[in-house]
């Protein structure tokens, strides 16, 4: 099992240069737990996920990771404290093959055989990468190349996972084994949080949710509560009752 951190996001103003677009923004996540941020169209969930990463402007606020305030480490180093984040493009290295995208994700490690193993495993979890793995990332599938994404995540031997719309543009069949996939790395104990425009199915498998609109969060609750809530998924997330 592997040891989840907890995420706590204080109260967090940020955005892109002088661009305010998050407005206050509170949420956590418990180790192990998967923690789903819904709702429309730039309402800030890529730049929350961002601000977590370290990659925006941050004016007030907190990113407390562990027991550690993180609020200003840098991107490149929150792999070294177990933070990984899949972003929703460009998350793959095209033009190198399926082996070399996740040895360069596991040069993290510091120790090759460790590597080797991670790699193993990576490969149990996706065959397909395995029978891929001289083939260039360039010429996977939409599918496969989501998948390659999240075993490069793995690579790191995450302890909290940030995922950016990892089905957006797959097919419905190919989604469900991505959205599986996610609900088995939650329950091998790394605190996941993921963003989804397929609100239905990221609140169907998450245990919390929390919808933002306009670089704020409007509702937070257990994802069961908020898909049954009488208004909430028909005003917010496209949702039909
Ligand atoms: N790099 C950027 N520079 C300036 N504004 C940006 C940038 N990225 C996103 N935005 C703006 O931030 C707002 C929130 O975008 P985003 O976080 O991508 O929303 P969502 O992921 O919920 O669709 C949008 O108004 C978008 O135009
Ligand atoms: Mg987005």
């Amino acid at each position: 099992m592997a040891e989840g951190l907890p995420l706590r996001v204080v109260d967090i103003y940020a955005g892109y240069g002088k661009l305010e677009i998050l407005h206050g923004v509170n949420m956590y996540a418990e180790p192990g737990e998967l923690v789903a941020i819904v709702g429309p169209n730039g309402s800030g969930k890529s730049t929350l996920l961002k601000t977590i990463m370290g990659f925006t402007s941050i004016y007030r606020g907190k990113i407390i990771i562990g027991d550690k305030d993180m609020t200003r480490t840098p991107p490149n180093k929150k792999p070294y404290h177990g933070v990984t984040y899949v972003p929703q493009v460009n998350n793959v290295f095209p033009s190198l093959s399926v082996e070399e995208n996740l040895k360069i994700a596991g040069l993290v490690l510091r120790d090759t055989g460790k590597l080797k193993r991670k790699m193993e495993e990576v490969f149990d979890m996706f065959p397909v990468l395995r029978e891929r793995r001289r083939q260039k990332a360039g010429t996977l599938s939409g599918g496969e190349r989501q998948m390659l994404a999240i075993g490069r995540a793995l690579m790191m031997e995450p302890r909290l996972m940030l995922l950016d719309e990892p089905t957006a543009a797959l097919s419905p069949k190919v989604a469900e084994e991505v959205f599986r996939t996610i609900v088995q790395i939650a329950k091998s104990g790394i605190t996941v949080v993921l963003v989804e425009q397929n609100a239905k199915r990221a609140l169907e498998i998450s245990d919390r949710g929390y919808i933002m609109v306009q670089g704020q969060v409007i509702y937070e609750g257990p994802s069961s509560e908020i898909l049954s809530h009488p208004e909430l998924g028909k005003l917010y997330l496209g949702l039909l009752k």
